[in-house]
């Protein structure tokens, strides 16, 4: 698993700096590259790989819708990090964008982060009919706005030291990191066409998104700032509203452990094939960064 994951990485920021050359060069370019590399685990890429392996699509095809959604979620980051969001100084082990190059360079590196992705899946070399990368602009783009990341994100803010009840912590987790883990799930399926299986996907997707949310809450309550390359142990004096919070940890690793049998359940129909998407979610659990 670490082997392939880091394997993907690599592809993926090879693909990323081939793409950002070709670009005009600008005084953005330095703050970009540095909230993009060398970058972080490359999850979300990995799953992609995974559910591509599933419906047999070319592992080029995969990397550059790969490098488009972290592309998406380096700007998340940075934005995430500044001082009206989390407030953070610490990002993949070295000083947050803003810290390292001011406020207002960091919201437009993450601005043009954000815009680069669908550059990158209307380039004009990408294999894939018009069509569909016209489905997949359109997923990725509403997986990101007010109903994915940046809604969720709002969320996220506005109930910070309020008691918040499950459902809802629920649905804030799965707008602001688990929509666009079912953009993932679901691109590979939109280029296989074999439309059947998208709400499948759609739903293993956002429940592989709030595992992977509830772990780095669970990351930030026991995790340790080197390992983690972010400062742990913030969320509870932030008033994050967290499962965590609202259950305790032991109910918490409970309830992420049911999650996952659930998402193994809707995976038993795809055999073998889907032993590497079943690797990555027992990594997802099982990480400390
Ligand atoms: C952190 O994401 C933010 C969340 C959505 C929980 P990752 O843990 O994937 O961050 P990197 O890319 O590895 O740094
Ligand atoms: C961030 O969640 C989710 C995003 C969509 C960026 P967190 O605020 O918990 O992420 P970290 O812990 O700072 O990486
Ligand atoms: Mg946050
Ligand atoms: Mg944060
Ligand atoms: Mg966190």
């Amino acid at each position: 698993m670490k082997k392939k994951l880091n394997k993907i990485a690599n592809d993926t920021n090879l693909f990323l700096l081939r793409f950002l050359s070709k670009q005009q060069k600008t005084d953005l370019m330095q703050p970009m590259k540095y909230g993009l590399f060398p970058g972080g685990k490359k999850i979300r890429s990995k799953l992609i790989v995974d559910v591509g392996k599933i419906f047999k699509i070319k592992y080029h095809h995969l990397l550059q819708v790969g490098a488009a959604v972290e592309c998406i979620h380096a700007y998340s980051l940075i934005h995430d990090d500044l001082p009206c969001m989390d407030n953070d100084f610490l990002r993949r082990g070295k000083l947050s964008t803003h810290k390292k190059f001011g406020e207002s360079t960091a919201i437009l590196a993450g601005n043009s982060l954000l815009t680069i992705a669908f550059e990158i899946l209307s380039q004009k070399n990408y294999r894939i009919k018009n069509e569909i990368k016209i489905k997949l602009i359109k997923l990725i783009s509403e997986s990101s706005g007010h109903s994915g990341i940046a809604g969720g994100q709002y969320s996220d803010l506005s109930f910070e030291h309020k008691k918040i009840p499950l459902k809802k912590i629920i649905k804030m987790q799965i707008k602001k990191t688990g929509k666009l883990f079912s953009f993932c799930c679901m691109a590979p399926v939109i280029i296989s066409k074999k439309n059947k299986h998208l709400k499948t996907f759609e739903k293993i997707g956002s429940d592989i998104g709030l595992l992977f949310q509830i772990s780095d809450d669970l990351i930030d309550y026991t995790g340790n700032t080197k390992k983690a390359g972010k400062k742990t142990k913030k969320d509870l004096k932030k008033g994050k509203a967290t499962l965590i919070g609202l259950l305790g940890y032991k109910n918490t690793i409970k309830y992420a452990n049911k999650l996952k049998l659930g998402i193994f359940n809707k995976l038993s129909s795809f055999g073998k094939k889907a032993d590497d998407l079943r690797a990555t979610v027992n990594y997802v659990l099982e990480r400390k960064k």
